[in-house]
């Protein structure tokens, strides 16, 4: 007989209890450092999202799918540095493009022979004639919001309630909404999120729900000729992985244009990781501009903003400002041009879609066996699992769920030698030097949750 949700809930408290006084007395040396940390650094850490209950873990070195941390634990590594490692950690062709770069000097502020290589491989796959480069994913929002903007002379924007696109101004609206702040289910309030964002710019920004497109188009009826641009994650990526409805982006892209709007997609987690032309090819639906980052740099800071032809000559006009002392910086290219023509091949993607198929299998069937209320999503070298049975369509379905499933199962990975990104919207990454093996203790550390959660 199976075990009652009721029952399951009652038991994970007890179980997070004990799995975080393991994590922490197997964590002492980075527990010691995060103290250091803290007298110069706010909260101990680079960035605020690296700081995740029970504590940072501090690493001290990645080879091929491994990671170590500074107290000697070791992990198959499925965090991959929110979803950048694809290449996996110091690959041998990646350490022998950067060293070769160092050697030759790692910065002119002028341009290189790999620039040509990367944007040309970058139009290649993802079916955008002109690009330029950044240094990170918000750096690529930004200037495609700015370059939808200038083209259309408008200034509000378009989002959808829940997606992450980035720490500047303008898409730091209505990431996490409060139950209390986000307004009506059919018309979501424009949230900041947290403190620090000029009223006046969070109010440019509309807030519409994931897959629902009537909810779009009522939404250019009540601002004619005011909307710039709709950007999706067409794979919502921090909601666990939410999958868009079948024609749902054509249907998006249809409405945008009809009133006079660009479609942005920001594939800064989907590109080059869901296919070699990220959701673009993978989901059939080429937007108007695509910001990328993340996996196209091989581990290197990075950033691309791609898009149409006539909206990309707003930069050749001079009519749209794009800049940057680090864009197009060497190290990044070479490590770029590896990555990309050398290494997330044709070969690795098929790999990366088998080793997918084998982890997201293996959890089916523990969730059957035990009958947990979860389910699982892989797309290439990303997936997850959901810790509801029915799927997820937008922010208010994952509202539902109880984030201490997520909670207990991450630590009870991290506990058995799989590092996870923290908090419960994330998702895993595989690297092309993941192996079965690695994917098999997934699966078996998930095999024992399920096992204590319903004995
Ligand atoms: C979908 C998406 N867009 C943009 C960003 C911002 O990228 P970065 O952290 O490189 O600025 C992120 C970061 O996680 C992201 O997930």
């Amino acid at each position: 007989m199976s075990t009652s949700v009721q029952d399951m809930t009652e038991r994970v408290a007890p179980l997070i209890a004990k799995e975080e006084k393991r994590f922490r007395a197997e964590r002492r040396r980075s527990d010691q450092m995060w103290n250091e940390a803290k007298e110069f650094i706010s909260k101990g850490v680079p960035s605020s999202f690296q700081d995740a209950p029970p504590q940072p873990i501090f690493i001290q070195r990645g080879q091929g799918s491994r990671v170590w941390d500074v107290d000697g634990n070791e992990y198959v590594d499925f965090h991959n540095g929110f979803g950048v490692m694809v290449v996996g950690h110091a690959h041998p062709l990646i350490v022998e493009a950067i060293s070769e770069r160092a050697r030759l000097g790692t910065h002119f502020a002028q341009p290189g022979e790999d620039v040509v290589v990367v944007a040309r491989e970058l139009s290649r796959r993802f079916k955008q004639p002109q690009w330029r480069f950044t240094n990170s994913g918000t750096e690529s929002t930004l200037d495609a919001v700015r370059l939808a903007r200038g083209f259309t002379g408008r200034d509000r924007i378009v989002k959808i309630e829940a997606t992450y696109h980035g720490h500047h101004d303008a898409l730091m609206v209505s990431v996490e909404p409060k139950p209390d702040l986000m307004g009506p289910a059919d018309s979501p309030a424009s949230v900041p999120y947290y403190e620090g964002i000029p009223k006046a710019i969070s109010d440019l920004t509309l807030v519409v729900a994931f897959n629902d497109a009537d909810q779009l188009e009522r939404l250019f009826a009540r601002h004619p000729a005011e909307i710039a641009a709709v950007i999706v994650e067409p794979v919502m990526m921090n909601l666990g992985s939410v999958m868009p409805d079948d024609g749902y982006l054509a249907k998006v892209k249809d409405i945008a244009h009809k009133h006079g709007a660009l479609l942005i997609f920001d594939e800064v987690k989907t590109g080059c990781t869901i296919a070699p032309g990220g959701a673009t090819e993978r989901l059939g639906v080429t937007p108007d501009l695509i910001a990328l980052a993340k996996a196209i740099g091989g581990g290197v800071p990075c950033g691309a903003v791609g898009g149409r032809a006539d909206v990309m000559a707003m930069i050749d006009e001079d009519r749209v400002a794009q800049f940057g002392t680090f864009n197009g910086n060497p190290l990044t290219m070479a490590a770029s041009r590896t990555t990309l023509t050398r290494i997330l091949t044709p070969a690795a993607y098929a790999h990366l879609d088998a080793l997918g198929e084998v982890l997201a299998g293996g959890l089916r069937d523990v969730i059957a066996e035990h009958d947990l209320p979860f389910h699982v999503m892989s797309l290439g070298a990303r997936g997850g699992i959901t810790y509801r049975k029915e799927r997820v369509r937008n922010y208010r379905d994952y509202l539902t769920i109880d984030k201490s499933w997520a909670y207990v199962s991450w630590l009870y990975q991290c506990n058995r030698g799989v590092l996870m990104a923290p908090f419960a919207e994330e998702n895993w990454t595989l690297s092309v030097q993941h192996s079965e093996e690695d994917v098999q203790r997934y699966v078996d550390n998930f095999a024992e949750l399920a096992r204590d959660l319903t004995r």
